[in-house]
């Protein structure tokens, strides 16, 4: 399969980790040879049960044999979407009540930058250096990392930087702005959390000026930082929620979520105001339905910060310089990124899945599903610990 991999798919980079997969289950995922790898990177935040949790699979397998696509999204009534928003909402407050969903997180930012700049008529949107919101070209226009967007551009006109966590930049935002977007921990940065109370500062602003906020969750969301969202954390509600990932257990997936007064911004002037074929598939919304019921009815949020302070207990080393986020949503900040390299291939040679951050070459991703176990945990660390211990500088 190799071979064909590199001849007929197109790659991302030189050098892709070319894992051949067989087959996933749990925390594992096995290749053509039959290794078990321990996966602690979850598809990227995106497994958040594990590989086939019984549920999703049978939520998806029972939704295939029923009906797959009957129509574009928003046409028809199909029970799946109908009950999943419906339970999202009622674990959202009041003002994230209706939700759009879509097909991708990139796809999810799209919309909602479309909705600030249709509901206030204003055009300019406000942005953070370091941000990650996807690869779409709205969302390659909020994104803060010149070197990966430059070639792209022109990108969508009227975007300005802030930096995240600095208050003094706050003045930038004014009656001039559509909407502040921000991831509400930055990902690809290196696992930033807000601090000194600053997503309220950034709330307060907004609706001093009448700037809508949007809080990236693509990634934080659905358990992964010890809440069901991560704003929770913060005491600062977006106007429009954005969220993907983890949230259809594995599934292809993205929506945004504002209030219904906002929403309706889309069905008039101009009419179709977003639109997609497959968003809110029902295969997909039977995953979300049954991946959201799980997390919402089992331990696993609350034991995520216990998994992540075993996480910080287990991995303590000289080279590893400071361990960043929250939850399971881990970042080991290296001396340098030598080191990053130096762990995360050996540890795909010794069959621990770990990965990189897209802006912080220093950084190692320890992101695994909300199931993996405190042994799990502690074999990947000691693993971890003994591949760093022979590192030479
Ligand atoms: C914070 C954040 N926003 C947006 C995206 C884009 O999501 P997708 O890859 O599903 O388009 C990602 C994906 O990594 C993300 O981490």
């Amino acid at each position: 399969m190799k071979k064909d991999f590199y001849k007929y798919q197109t790659q991302t980079s030189p050098h892709p980790l070319a894992l051949e997969i067989s087959h996933a289950k749990g925390c594992y995922i096995y290749d053509t040879d039959g290794n078990a790898h321990l996966d602690f990177v979850a598809g990227v935040s995106a497994c958040s049960l594990g590989h086939c949790h019984p549920k999703v699979t049978k939520a998806i397998k029972d939704q295939v044999d029923s009906y797959a696509h009957v129509m574009v999204y928003g046409e028809y009534i199909q029970k799946p979407a109908v009950d999943y928003t419906k339970l999202l909402a009622s674990l959202l407050p009041a003002e994230l009540q209706t939700t759009y969903l879509v097909n991708s997180g990139t796809e999810a930012i799209e919309g909602a930058l479309k909705l600030a700049r249709r509901a206030t008529g204003r055009t300019e949107i406000i942005a953070a250096h370091k941000a990650y919101h996807g690869n779409t070209m709205g969302s390659l226009s909020v994104m803060g990392f010149e070197e990966r967007k430059g070639a792209f551009r022109p990108l969508i006109p009227d975007v300005r930087f802030i930096h995240f966590n600095k208050e003094l930049d706050l003045k930038q935002i004014t009656t001039k702005t559509a909407a502040v977007i921000l991831e509400t921990i930055q990902g690809g940065a290196g696992f930033i959390e807000p601090t000194k109370n600053y997503l309220k500062k950034v709330r307060d602003k907004c609706t001093q000026v009448g700037t809508l906020l949007i809080l990236d969750e693509i990634q934080p969301g659905f358990g992964r930082t010890g809440k069901l969202f991560a704003f929770e954390h913060y005491n600062c509600t977006p106007d429009i929620l954005v969220i993907g990932k983890g949230m259809a257990g594995g599934m292809p997936v993205g929506a945004f979520v504002a209030s219904n007064n906002l929403m309706l911004q889309l069905q008039d002037a101009p009419k179709l105001g977003h639109i997609t074929t497959f968003g809110g598939n029902p295969v997909i919304a039977a995953a979300s339905l049954a991946t959201l019921k799980e997390i919402t009815t089992s331990n696993l949020i609350p034991e995520t910060l216990e998994k992540e302070a075993l996480f910080k207990k287990y991995l303590q080393h000289k080279f590893i310089k400071e361990i960043r986020g929250k939850g399971l949503m881990l970042a080991l900040i290296m001396k340098n990124s030598d080191i990053a390299n130096h762990l995360i291939l050996n540890a795909a040679k010794e069959k621990l899945i770990l990965f990189w951050l897209l802006f912080e070459a220093k950084a190692v991703r320890i992101s695994p599903p909300l199931t993996i176990s405190n042994n799990e945990i502690i074999a990947g660390c000691e693993q971890i610990i003994s591949i760093l211990d022979t590192y030479e500088s």
